[in-house]
């Protein structure tokens, strides 16, 4: 059974978007951990657009169920994780201009860079998780920087309009390359509750991270009751 890491990210964007104290990304997490997240995920992206250092401050003393930080690979905030010392990092590419995550790390491009970036984050106790597209050598490359996971990009799958069965196929061979190559396989972004189960279903999915989807039904329903309803749509 995959567990469901509920990324709360886009709280704190209606909260920097009066730049104001509410809603607190703080109180998201604890209500998310009432409807049965198994981990809490934010991102504390370069350009502060959403969650801040004290969020980040804060949760990690909070946040009683696993905290999975998600950050670029960039020495100053590769510093910021070793000294908050999260249960996981995952590794992800950022362009200050996106609206969210486009595509995977490109690990093949950056392994040498990557490689000093892993021993800093295993060195502080930290698990490594590299957000990587479902491709054979992306997946290769991360075993060789001796990460114990990856997370898949859901995206492609997430945006196919008529051909998400292929898209499909695509991730669950990833899937099965990803074990063999002896990394835990974790998969996430774009998911909602209309598109979650399929993937859920891949033969040894450990964790999804889910933010918007969970964010925009929280409006209407309450964070706790959006968290539980897709755990609900998760097999067990
Ligand atoms: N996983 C990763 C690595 C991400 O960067 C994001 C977006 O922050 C998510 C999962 C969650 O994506 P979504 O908000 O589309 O559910």
């Amino acid at each position: 059974m995959a567990t469901l890491g509920v990324n709360i990210d886009h709280v704190a964007t209606i909260r920097e978007a009066r730049k104001t104290i509410e809603p607190d990304p703080v109180w998201a997490a604890a209500a998310a951990e009432l409807g049965g997240a198994d981990a809490i995920t934010i991102h504390l992206r370069e350009d502060r657009r959403h969650i801040q250092d004290r969020d980040l401050e804060v949760l990690r003393k909070t946040v009683q169920v696993k905290l999975n930080l998600e950050l670029a690979m960039n020495p100053l905030m590769v510093e910021i994780a070793c000294r908050v010392a999260p249960d996981q990092v995952t590794l992800v590419p950022e362009n200050r201009e996106e609206v969210t995550t486009e595509g995977g790390l490109d690990v093949v491009r950056y392994k040498k860079e990557l490689t000093a970036t892993v021993s800093k984050l295993h060195d502080a106790g930290i698990t490594v998780s590299l957000f990587i597209d479902p491709e054979p050598a992306q997946i290769e490359t991360a075993a060789s920087l001796l990460v114990p996971a990856v997370e898949l990009h859901t995206g492609a799958y997430a945006n196919a309009a008529k051909d998400s069965d292929h898209e499909l196929q695509v991730l669950a061979e990833a899937a099965t390359f990803v074990h063999q190559a002896g990394l835990i396989l974790n998969a996430g972004h774009g998911l909602t509750y209309r598109n979650v189960t399929p993937i859920a279903e891949i033969q040894g999915m450990e964790e999804l991270n889910i933010g918007h989807s969970i964010v925009a039904r929280a409006v209407f329903v309450g964070m706790a009751e959006a968290v539980r309803e897709m755990k609900d749509l998760i097999p067990r």
